[in-house]
């Protein structure tokens, strides 16, 4: 799994082959620029998810659920989920040789917590939406437990975790991303549930790994322990902004095969 947030990078990862496309609420540093994913309203992850899903012919598709669109009671997060969904799916149908493409791509939500949510996700669930559990470091709760950081190091902290991934579980989620969880927890926990687990910063017993394409691409320009840079098109992209600009000065850009 890895996140998209827009229709051309949804393309290449769909042409790519990966299994699933992220529109992770980390859109809100990554792509409108804020501190945190808290500020991510429900506008902003449907705006995403619909250019997202423009983009794709087969991966499937999650979208997060944003900060306060889920936490205060089950009823209001159903219908938040739903509304996601309804106007992500309301995008207008691609034919792929002469097929309709979308009907067949799989969206689902995702949204962080464990025991706390179960009657949520059970709600949602039942209602026919996938959902995809999030548990380990929860960026919207990060502030109350002393910012980012590795969860699940102390004994108490790993019970809890595998304890509400087996609850997260029962509710129905069909996989769980695991965060900054060390890698024997995320071990144990993968072990002891029966749903996929999704590792990012969970070391590599995890059944698949998540990264936030920007950090593995080297686009975003903050380095993490857990990413790994597979490209640095941070760097290939200034490069071509200054030669543009000092082309566009000397007079270099456009010559005589740019124009008319
Ligand atoms: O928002 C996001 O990109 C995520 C991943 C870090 C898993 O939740």
């Amino acid at each position: 799994m890895l996140t998209a947030y827009d229709f051309t990078t949804a393309r290449l990862l769909d042409e790519a082959g990966i299994d699933i496309i992220l529109v992770g609420d980390s859109l809100g540093q990554v792509v409108l620029g804020y501190d945190s994913t808290l500020p991510v309203t429900m506008e902003d992850m449907i705006h995403h998810t619909k250019a997202v899903l423009r983009g794709v012919e087969r991966a499937m598709v999650v979208s997060d659920m944003p900060f306060l669109s889920f936490q205060i009671s089950p009823e209001e997060a159903l219908a938040n989920a739903g509304t996601l969904i309804k106007e992500a799916r309301s995008t207008p149908v691609k034919l792929v040789d002469g097929k309709p493409s979308s009907g067949s791509i799989t969206v689902a939500i995702k949204l962080e917590g464990g025991e706390q949510v179960a009657d949520t996700i059970r709600k949602i669930v039942d209602a026919g939406i996938p959902v995809m559990g999030h548990l380990g470091m929860q960026p919207m709760s990060a502030s109350v437990h002393g910012g980012p950081r590795v969860h699940g190091k102390s004994e108490s902290e790993a019970e809890l975790i595998l304890r509400d991934a087996k609850i997260i579980e029962e509710a129905g989620v069909f996989a769980i991303v695991l965060e900054l969880v060390p890698t024997e927890l995320a071990r144990q926990v993968t072990n002891s549930v029966s749903v996929p687990t999704i590792g990012i910063g969970a070391g590599p017993y995890c059944d698949g790994q998540v990264l936030v394409s920007s950090d593995m691409l080297g686009i975003y320009r903050a380095s993490f322990k857990h990413v790994k840079q597979y490209a640095d098109i941070g760097n290939i992209m200034l490069d071509a902004f200054r030669a543009y600009i000092e082309d566009v000065k000397s007079g270099k850009f456009p010559a005589s095969e740019h124009s008319f």
